[in-house]
């Protein structure tokens, strides 16, 4: 099916399963057998009351070997894709490798058995590691303090639309209007949105920038923030920050930057230097831990010391003895955004990951990155379009917009790049760009890799004008191929069940 010799892999090891050997159930199989009681039995009806006794396997469990029940976990396993199988250029959401210490680290006894109930003298291993990791985020972002509760990158927004809120009422001018630039991550109108705040959208210019003109037209004394992502969804840094924040600024509004994409700045250039007076970070993206697989996150929200008083409570703060405590008493502050301490084991992980970097990795990190994507941008905007061409930063946008002559969209050749072994990129986003096909190759591939995945898109785009209908259908090797994807969205099915009738279990239905 596959006729380039030159991408990175062909998956042959692929082949389409027949639907039926899912199930492997068979009436009177176990995992285990047990020697013969070799001491006097105890009746059943004496440990447990005969109408609480199971009868036999009334949930219709499925009845397996443990051979079996390794053999599909691991089958299954090896359908998936992930980061630790190649390259995973999902565009924002920064897949990168995640180095295995931090897991060992966020793995260690003393962090995983400490019940968030343990009281505050007790609890001083991981306070220090919390409030570490609030102190270096200060540095690196060049902000004043930081809540690390947000379990997330939205909810980092919604936590820092509501200290905005607190801040502007709080000196007894609510306003009701937040700028978003059409380049911004959905998220942020969304989480403005969420917080009572009419959205007002900012045009980008020709070069995909905040248009300057179009936001001085927008600011007025109504505006309580901008929230700018930067670099924004075109992978390009807001050349004119300075000047976006003092137009802000002159009418009394504050500067929210989605700092999610970090990735592109870390050791480069500090937001706390730009002007900004609040922004997150998605520690699942840019401090490790994979992002997109739906796990747990971490969006730690960073301020200015202006704003420090409505961070959400309680504070972890230093004693003169250097110990940690959690401060509750602060009068101004949002109140509580998240249970505990937040996601404590993510927030390890990223630690681990800053300090085994030191200072001069982190740099080299955003550096690579930016390259891997200036490279893939340089070696491929001959055969997709650029629709905002220029010099990028950890991520590049493509259009599908040539190949569509020959009737072939962005999916297909999202779908086709999973035959060449690669996950496909993030599609029609963001959507200032037709056909997008949104490419972060991320800092922790190498060249040979970058190399394979050129080959592949130059391939899909010869397919694309010799033999369109192999992309319009692809994917061609994968176990399941191209889905109903408005039937998957509108009847999901999400878990397997039981079928009562053959009193065994089958594939969800
Ligand atoms: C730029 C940007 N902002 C915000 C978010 C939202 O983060 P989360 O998915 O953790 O809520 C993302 C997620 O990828 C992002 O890329």
């Amino acid at each position: 099916m596959i006729q380039d010799a030159g991408a990175k892999t062909t998956p042959t090891h692929i082949v389409r399963e027949e639907p039926l050997l899912f199930e492997r159930s068979r009436p009177g199989r176990r995992a285990y057998v047990l020697p013969a009681l070799d001491v006097p039995e105890t009746p059943l009806e004496d440990l447990i009351d005969e109408r609480w006794q199971r009868q036999d396997n009334l949930a219709g469990l499925p009845e397996l070997s443990e051979v079996d029940v390794v053999r599909h976990f691991t089958r299954l396993s090896s359908w998936n894709y992930g980061v630790d199988a190649g390259l995973y250029p999902l565009g924002s959401c920064t897949m990168k490798y995640n180095p295995k210490i931090n897991e060992l680290v966020a793995r260690l006894e003393g962090f995983t058995e400490h019940h968030p109930y343990t009281p505050e003298d007790l609890s001083q291993g991981s306070l220090e590691v919390l409030k570490q990791l609030e102190e270096l985020l200060c540095e690196i972002t060049g902000m004043a303090a930081g809540t690390l509760q947000p379990a997330a990158g939205a909810h980092g927004e919604l936590t820092g639309m509501m200290i905005i809120r607190a801040w502007h009422e709080a000196r007894g001018d609510p306003r009701r209007k937040v700028l978003v630039p059409d380049s911004a991550h959905g998220t942020n109108p969304a989480s403005a949105a969420l917080c009572g705040y009419e959205v007002v959208t900012v045009k980008s210019n020709e070069r995909g920038l905040t248009d300057l003109d179009a936001l001085r037209r927008a600011t007025d004394e109504h505006v309580a923030a901008l929230m700018l992502t930067n670099p924004n969804t075109l992978g390009l840094f807001e050349e004119n920050i300075l000047e976006i924040a003092a137009i802000i600024h002159e009418v009394g509004g504050l500067v929210y930057m989605d700092g999610a994409n970090m990735n592109a700045l870390l050791g480069i250039t500090r937001p706390g230097d730009m002007g900004v007076d609040l922004l997150h970070l998605n520690i699942h993206k840019t401090f490790s831990t994979p992002h997109g697989g739906g796990g747990p996150g971490a969006g730690p929200l960073m301020v200015t010391e202006k704003l420090e008083p409505f961070l959400p409570l309680p504070r972890i703060v230093r004693g003169d003895d250097g110990s940690c405590h959690l401060d509750f008493n602060r009068p101004q502050s949002i109140g509580r955004v998240r249970a505990f301490y937040g996601h404590v084991g993510v927030l390890i992980r990223g630690l681990a990951y800053i300090l085994s970097n030191g200072a001069e990795g982190l740099r080299a990190i955003a550096e690579a990155a930016v390259l891997n994507a200036n490279y893939l941008a340089r070696r491929l905007r001959d055969v997709y379009e650029i629709t905002y061409d220029g010099p990028c930063l950890h991520e590049v946008v493509f259009s599908s917009r040539r190949q569509e002559k020959y009737g072939v969209k962005n999916v297909d050749i999202a779908k086709r790049l999973i035959d060449y072994g690669f996950h496909p990129p993030t599609m029609s986003f963001p959507l200032i760009v037709h056909g997008a096909l949104m490419v972060e190759p991320t800092e922790s591939v190498d060249r040979e890799e970058l190399d394979a995945f050129v080959t592949a898109m130059k391939e899909i785009d010869r397919e694309a004008r010799e033999h369109p209908e192999v992309l319009k259908t692809a994917p061609h090797l994968t176990h399941i191929g191209r889905l109903d994807e408005v039937a998957a969205a509108r009847k999901p099915v999400l878990r397997w069940r039981p079928t009562p009738s053959e009193g065994r279990a089958s594939e969800g239905k």
